[in-house]
């Protein structure tokens, strides 16, 4: 028999600053839990590892505000978020803090270790320290203007708007954000991690996993393009993990190079608390476990670039196999919003609602590939048409049917027709494609196939159309039935991963014994119920959600929105591009070299620009403002992949750029300096 494949998986530990909405979700936990469900049916050794995130200025800067301890904070939401992931059926091995004895242990001990390796440097350097609040401001306690794109509201970790990796003294105009004060520069030291060192070994690394996301693979290519930086692990602060190291004092260690070894000491966890205090190794110090971290795009860096750096560096750990990030999900077309509770909270969703429903709504949104948007609409539509019409009502009509012409039992089957024949294939290779897809991280698509499998079964009752043949040919319809509780059973496995409340629910109503979530998956396409085995009394899966419900939804977002309430929302507002897109539009310098009225026009103007070494004929809407003569000669900025377009029957290669405020004046974009034409604007 071949060996059980081995896996520890992990989801991104969330901050305890608050609670968890859909959109953290749909991002590090949904796609995490169906993979892991999907593998434990599978057979496969595998460990499921999170916990809590409670450390670092997220916490602190909470606890500022609201004038309590961090303590207060953490103790508040760890238990709220653990909650509302065990209702959502998110089944962690072990969900642990951050904040426990284990966990600063075993921070203490890869410190003390990379250190007496001699990999960590000492170095003095210069931070911002808040003379009002007299104390020194690491990381999310600066905002500034940012370098790269120039959002006013840039935190001193990292840019939220263009996902820069900033350092605080990259920031323009640095403000306090304890005091709003200016921050001044004082000497400090912190212990910094080469990873620049680790550059040739993380290229191999990247070179080894081909088969990563390609928005995974383009980061960290683009990382090690940029050339890798040492990076400061330490902070002066007094919420943390101390330093290990006498002359310290009262530095702790960067909250991110201690969260991710939370993935190794929630693994300790779980292993002490099975009375099997080594088993942890089992895992992470075998290398032919694969270690698959699920996250959000925004950490792909952590956990993609400086994780396996810390791992190589202490040795004897394996390394990850993956890390399947998905984008961002947005809300009724708008960015999640804490601070203007633009949200769906994960438990105030389950007050009114099944788990099931919404794991179903987000699988089948999911984004994977491109931010996805979640909207109370589309929500109803997927349960009601989809979870209601096509998978519940396949099982409902057949058990109904089976309850009352076959007295509630499976009916024997005849040899299977043509028709029959194409229903049990469908049946036999489901757990095979919905396989396929979830090794590839591909939840949406396994969904899919999943569907397929009701779908086709809809169908096969339409065609079979027992309610006509239990009257005239009582064998052909037994046999339909027969098929249609095999399929309801393969069902219920096969939706485990995806809906495994509703999957225990269909398990019970099979009447079938032992769990559900224990099954085999690999056997699961195949005929298993036998003749004459007694159903319980059908009840419907899901409930449909009527506009009402939904109305009250959309209504209660609404009555939250503050719009324009703060800077920060009048960005959330506006609709977002990644960095990715925007460097999508490439804007180059051009000299103008020719300008000349378009006839019978008011407006146009004709214009020969020189793009570098290529010539093109653009047509601006310019004739308003500026004379031809006005043109030549200048340097302006223009899109240069815009598809070409035909203007009064003259193609346009491009377009200029130019402001134009409400009150009608105009302004051309022109370049300060005398730059060569053809120069590429970032
Ligand atoms: O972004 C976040 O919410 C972080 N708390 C994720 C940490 S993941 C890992 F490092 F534990
Ligand atoms: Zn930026």
């Amino acid at each position: 028999m071949s060996k059980k494949e081995k896996l520890l998986v992990t989801s991104a530990l969330p901050y305890t600053n608050g609670p968890v909405h859909i959109g953290h979700v749909a991002g590090a936990y949904l796609p995490a839990d169906i993979f892991v469900r999907y593998h434990r049916l599978k057979g496969s050794d595998i460990v499921y590892m999170c916990g809590s995130d409670e450390h670092g200025v997220a916490i602190t800067i909470r606890a500022e505000r609201e004038g309590v301890s961090p303590r207060d904070i953490i103790d508040r939401y760890h238990p709220q978020i653990k909650n509302s992931f065990e209702r959502l059926g998110v089944s962690f091995d072990n969900y642990s803090r951050t904040s426990l004895p284990i966990h600063h242990e075993t921070g203490q001990e890869f410190f003390s270790d990379l250190y007496s390796k001699g990999i960590l440097k000492k170095k003095q350097e210069k931070q911002f320290y808040d003379e009002k609040a007299k104390m020194f401001l690491p990381d999310r306690y600066v905002e500034g203007t940012c370098p790269v794109c120039a959002f006013e509201e840039a935190r001193g970790d990292q840019c939220e708007l263009c996902g820069s990796d900033l350092n605080q003294t990259d920031l323009k105009n640095p403000v306090s954000k304890l005091s709003g004060e200016t921050p001044v520069l004082r000497d400090t030291f912190h212990w910094y991690f080469p990873l620049g060192d680790f550059q040739e070994r993380l290229r191999a690394f990247f070179d080894a996993r081909p088969n990563w996301k390609e928005n995974v693979r383009n980061y960290c290519y683009g990382w090690i393009k940029q050339g890798l930086q040492d990076r400061a692990i330490t902070r002066d602060l007094t919420w943390g993990i101390k330093v290990p190291l006498e002359d310290a004092g009262d530095k702790v260690m960067y909250v991110w190079f201690e969260a991710v070894l939370g993935y190794i000491s929630s693994t300790k966890e779980w292993a002490q608390k099975r009375g099997e205090p080594e088993r942890w190794k089992d895992y992470w110090q075998d290398e032919n476990c694969k270690l698959v971290h699920f996250v959000g795009k925004d950490n792909i860096v952590f956990h993609a670039v400086m994780f396996p750096s810390f791992l190589m560096a202490r040795g004897g750990y394996v390394l990850p196999h993956d890390v399947p990030a998905n984008e961002f999900l947005n809300l009724e077309g708008a960015k999640f919003s804490t601070s203007r509770d633009h949200a769906v909270w994960v438990d105030d969703y389950l007050e009114r609602f099944q788990p099931d429903p919404l794991r179903y709504c987000l699988a089948a949104i999911a984004p994977e590939t491109k931010d996805s948007d979640f909207s109370w609409k589309d929500f109803q539509t997927r349960n009601n048409s989809e979870l209601v019409g096509i998978l519940g009502n396949f099982v409902n009509r057949s058990l109904t049917f089976i309850q009352k012409h076959f007295d509630g039992k499976v009916p024997a089957a005849q040899p299977p027709d043509e028709l029959d024949q194409w229903m049990l294939k469908c049946m036999a290779e489901a757990p095979g494609a919905i396989g396929d897809s979830l090794e590839k991280y591909e939840v949406r698509r396994a969904l899919k196939a999943l569907m397929d499998v009701a779908r086709n079964a809809n169908k096969y009752f339409n065609d079979k159309e027992p309610w006509r043949r239990v009257h005239d040919d009582r064998d052909v319809c037994a046999t339909t039935l027969n098929i249609c509780a095999q399929v309801s059973r393969a069902l219920a496995v096969l939706m485990a991963p995806f809906l495994p409340f509703s999957a225990v629910k269909l398990w019970k109503l099979l009447n079938l014994p032992g769990n559900v979530h224990e099954q085999n998956w690999g056997q699961s396409g195949e005929a298993a119920l036998a003749a004459g085995h007694v159903l319980n009394p059908p009840e419907v899966l899901f409930s449909k959600i009527e506009n009402d419900v939904i109305s009250e939804e959309t209504n209660r977002l609404k009555s939250k929105a503050k719009p324009g309430s703060n800077k920060t929302a009048e960005k959330e507002e506006r609709t977002l591009i990644s960095f990715d897109q925007f460097k999508d539009v490439d804007l180059r310098i051009a000299k103008v070299l020719t300008a000349e009225k378009v006839e019978k026009t008011d407006k146009l103007l004709r214009l020969e620009v020189e793009l570098g070494t290529e010539q093109r004929q653009i047509i601006a809407g310019m004739a308003e403002f500026l004379a031809p003569e006005d043109l030549v000669g200048k340097k302006v900025v223009v899109v240069a992949n815009l598809q070409p377009a035909k203007i009064r029957g003259l193609e346009s290669q491009g377009m200029l750029l130019a402001a134009e405020s409400e009150s009608g004046e105009f302004s051309l974009l022109t370049v300060e300096k005398d730059i060569s034409s053809g120069t590429k604007i970032r």
